[in-house]
């Protein structure tokens, strides 16, 4: 691959900003305000911005948000939230993405121990150690067809509010929510508002936000078309089973919606509460959180499993050669792991150590794909329950 040598990397400054947000518009397609780029900066380190310049132009960029995700047993990580990446279209392809993401990752790695991003794309990020770690699905509830189960819950609870003026109400669910789910991210204030503004260019040609709040959860979503009208819901944050069914009742309650569209995650239990489940149908299914564990012992030792386990991995990063050989110990829950000399039992890369940890995928898949390979085929049963979770992991939200 042919690197640009008249191309720098640098750090960017706030006179930057505008190319950065014109390098934006282009790659992505849509002018986000100053106040958005506000919100976002709000989050980005000091040291958290790199630049690929060719003379004076801002030809590539790369970033990173200073966010937490919570993990399995509802420990907190800082985690380098990597995002705005972009490489013009008139210098694509010379390894401009490359060489800004070293410079990043120099940067990342001295304070974070795990990074995470979402992908544009399912085929750039492997090699970079990131793996697919949270699912998104869509499943679409033709609502003039589906019905609830004579079983099912009907709590109610469920009202009609203005999102703007239920702030706080909605930011305490959120936030008892994502520190109980394994990819939850805390929101903070700025973003918050940046949601809340409800902004045309973000509207993606549905109306402004509906919302529906009840005591433990709340729904945010958008009606598009004319005829047939459909809803898209593009957070639905229930932290009681009450709360997921009467919002989902509420939702399918709206008689002139031909459709409604949950962004929602594999372990969603909707289908199970209608008497034909293929009345959800799955319209869209892709990979969502992306994880890089920077320092491994620190994140496996964060998290809590389901199975005991002893064994040796050999984790091999071809991004920045961080991998190395690592004794694990998993006893009642919790893990000691140490870097050590014994021989492996189990090799994997990087990147399938990300798409394990936070449990949304399981070891013997990727063992069968000669992914992970491990010749012991107890131990690799007990690495697929030890890395399950409880809670099914979900990204809190896109960045
Ligand atoms: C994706 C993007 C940043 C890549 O930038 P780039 O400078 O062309 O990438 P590089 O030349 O440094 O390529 C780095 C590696 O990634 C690979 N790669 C780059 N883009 C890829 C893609 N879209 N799909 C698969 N692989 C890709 C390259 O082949 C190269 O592989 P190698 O180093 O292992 O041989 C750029 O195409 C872009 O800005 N796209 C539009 C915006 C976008 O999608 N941003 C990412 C948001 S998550």
């Amino acid at each position: 691959m042919r690197t640009d040598s008249s191309v720098r990397i640098r750090s960017a400054d706030d006179a930057d900003w505008p190319a950065i947000a014109r390098l934006d518009a282009t790659c992505f397609g849509v002018h986000n305000a100053p106040e958005t780029f506000r919100a976002w900066r709000s989050l980005i380190p000091a040291d958290g911005s790199v630049l690929a310049c060719d003379g004076d132009d801002v030809v590539g960029m790369a970033h990173y948000l200073d966010l937490t995700v919570t993990v399995p047993g509802g420990a907190v990580l800082p985690m380098a939230g990597v995002t705005l990446v972009a490489v013009a279209p008139t210098h694509r392809r010379r390894g401009l993405l490359r060489a800004m993401f070293a410079e990043l990752h120099d940067r990342i790695e001295r304070s974070y121990p795990i990074a995470g991003l979402t992908a544009s794309e399912g085929g750039i990020y492997g090699r970079f150690g990131y793996g697919a770690a949270t699912i998104e699905q869509e499943l679409t509830v033709d609502r003039r067809t589906a019905r609830f189960r004579d079983d099912a819950p009907d709590p109610g609870g469920v009202r009609i509010v203005a999102a703007a003026e239920h702030r706080d109400a909605l930011a305490a669910i959120y936030e008892r929510w994502r520190t109980a789910t394994p990819g939850g991210l805390q929101r903070p204030a700025p973003l918050w508002d940046e949601m809340l503004a409800d902004r045309g260019e973000h509207r993606r040609g549905g109306s402004a936000w509906f919302t529906l709040l009840h005591p433990d959860g709340y729904a945010l979503y958008r009606v598009f078309g004319d005829d047939p009208m459909f809803v898209r819901v593009a957070e639905l944050i229930a932290v009681t089973d009450d709360a997921h069914v009467a919002l989902c009742r509420a939702l399918c309650g709206l008689d002139l919606m031909q459709t409604v569209r949950f962004a929602t995650h594999p372990a969603d239990p909707l289908p199970y509460l209608l008497t034909d489940a293929r009345s959800a149908r799955l319209t869209h299914h892709q990979d969502d959180l992306w994880l890089r564990i920077v320092d491994i012992p620190a994140a496996l030792q964060a998290r809590n499993y389901r199975a005991d386990v002893s064994t040796v991995l050999a984790v091999t990063d071809g991004f920045r050669g961080s991998g190395g050989r690592f004794a694990l110990q998993i006893r009642d829950g919790r893990a000691q792991c140490t870097a050590t000399d014994a021989p492996a039992d189990v090799e994997l890369d990087l990147d399938v150590l990300g798409s394990l940890f936070l449990g949304g995928h399981r070891a013997p898949a990727f063992a069968a794909a000669n992914r992970l390979r491990c010749k012991d085929s107890d131990l690799l049963a007990s690495l697929g329950d030890a890395f399950a979770s409880d809670v099914p992991a979900v990204l809190g939200f896109g960045f």
